[in-house]
């Protein structure tokens, strides 16, 4: 694999990473044999799969995944219902131990869910004892079936800082908060784990969804003997979620915690848009569930060519480097105004941009049926650019910004002429 000689190693919390590419606690990081293969393949590190006490006996659900498949496209996104790990303790314990001896210079970070503040506690020293780098605390599991745990914790907003403090007093490795997105606002529980004394913030767990219903059983999948559940989702799907919610982080100048971004990421390019909007280090599962281990050497490969053609030797200058452009849509300039435009040679006349232009847009094309050609109304167009997601042709419609003098036909002003004429009332409810 090569690295063109850039370096992709990475600070988090004051530990090193050869790359910032991390397994995300999951099926992926059952065993110390599949995470060996995983660090063979050149992942960086793991957030191995959450441990619990042997207090309460994990039994997961039978079937326990749905593939969410849209078209063609398979796996855009997964539904699963798996608990925590369901191994004992000391297995666990013992691979992590292993792990540590024989890949010292990877990073092995042990998640954990407690059920009590003396599970979180014991959990979390015996991570430390048997030789994590970090811990990672999972508040944000969307269902686990055993009652105090996952997703009630991280919307428990005082219960994250309370088993966050609790872990601090008696680990001295680096405490990682992960989060959920299923609520509004993450800066608030993510503030409430600094309080507590956590030292990074990584989000997202799985959305709470449905991704699918039976049409004959009339079941939710995955259809466990006739039961369905709201339960996690991941994959490419939730990639918009998870960069808003860690760019929600990264621009809260009051946290001002290390970030580790999870959510869809398969290729060199998700993972470069999630270092982009702040996170150090990225984790995944869904696109090893689909693809393998092997998807850290597209991963390595692009990021390094990418870093090479900007001339950026560093990943740590990644980091943010899309924030000042982000920001809310009062900022927009609303004085630039533009229209797409058409490279007409390459056309094949398939027709689309002028259907879903007549029925989603402007109405701004007319259709030449005898060329097989649309032609463009320019003072119609809305810039939506509808039209080129639908057009099989890749670039043929682009977008071209228009001189600060052109103006658009108003179409408001004509809406607000016919509403007067109609002599319009706003509409009152019947009570
Ligand atoms: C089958 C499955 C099991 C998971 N188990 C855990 C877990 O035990 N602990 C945890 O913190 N997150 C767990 N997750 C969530 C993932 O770590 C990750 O946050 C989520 O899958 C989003 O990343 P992705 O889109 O790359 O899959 C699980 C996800 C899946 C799909």
């Amino acid at each position: 694999m090569s690295t063109n000689n850039v370096d992709l190693s990475i600070d988090f919390c004051g530990i090193r990473f050869k790359n910032p590419f991390l397994l995300s606690s999951s099926p992926v990081s059952n065993t110390a044999e599949m995470v060996a293969r995983a660090f063979d393949a050149g992942w960086s590190g793991v957030v191995y799969k959450s441990l619990g006490t042997d207090r309460i006996k994990i039994i997961h659900p039978s079937p326990r995944m749905n593939a969410y498949n849209y078209g063609s496209k398979q796996l855009i996104g997964l539904q699963n219902v798996d608990q925590i790990t369901d191994r004992a303790l000391k297995d666990n314990l013992l691979d992590i131990l292993y792990l540590k001896k024989h890949y010292p210079d990877h990073i092995v970070i042990s998640s954990i869910m407690g059920f009590s503040d003396d599970e979180w506690v014991y959990l979390a020293r015996a991570s430390e004892d048997n030789g994590a780098d970090m811990v990672e605390l999972n508040f944000s599991c969307p269902h686990m079936t055993v009652e105090g745990a996952g997703a009630r914790v991280g919307r428990a907003f005082h219960l994250i800082e309370k088993f966050t403090a609790s872990v601090r007093e008696v680990v001295s490795i680096p405490i990682i908060a992960k989060m959920t997105p299923n609520i509004t606002d993450m800066t608030e529980p993510a503030l409430y784990a600094k309080k507590g004394g956590a030292d990074a913030i990584s989000a997202v767990n799985s959305v709470a969804g449905l991704s699918e219903i039976g049409l004959d059983d009339w079941t939710p999948k995955p259809n466990v003997f006739g039961i369905g559940a709201r339960s996690g989702y991941t994959g490419p799907a939730i990639k918009p979620i998870g960069l808003r919610f860690i760019s929600d982080l990264a621009q809260c100048e009051e946290l001002d915690l290390p970030l580790s971004g999870i959510g869809g990421i398969e290729t060199w390019i998700d993972a470069l848009e999630y270092l982009l909007v702040g996170s150090s280090t990225i984790q995944a599962t869904t696109g090893i569930a689909h693809y393998g281990y092997r998807i850290v050497e597209d991963m390595i490969e692009g990021l390094s060519d990418y870093m090479t053609e900007k001339s950026i030797a560093r990943v740590a200058d990644l980091v943010g480097k899309a924030l000042p452009n982000l920001k809310e849509t009062d900022a927009f300039d609303l004085e630039r105004q533009g229209v797409t435009q058409y490279d007409l040679d390459r056309c094949i006349g398939c027709g689309q941009c002028y259907t879903v232009c007549h029925d989603a847009a402007g109405q701004a094309l007319e259709w030449d049926a005898e060329k097989r050609r649309p032609k463009l109304i320019e003072d119609k167009c809305f810039s939506c650019m509808v039209c080129s997601f639908v057009c099989p042709i890749p670039n043929l419609i682009t977008y071209k910004e228009m001189p600060k003098s052109w103006e658009r036909e108003d179409v408001a002003n004509v809406g607000r002429e016919l509403i007067s004429e109609l002599k319009y009332e706003p509409y009152k409810a019947k009570v």
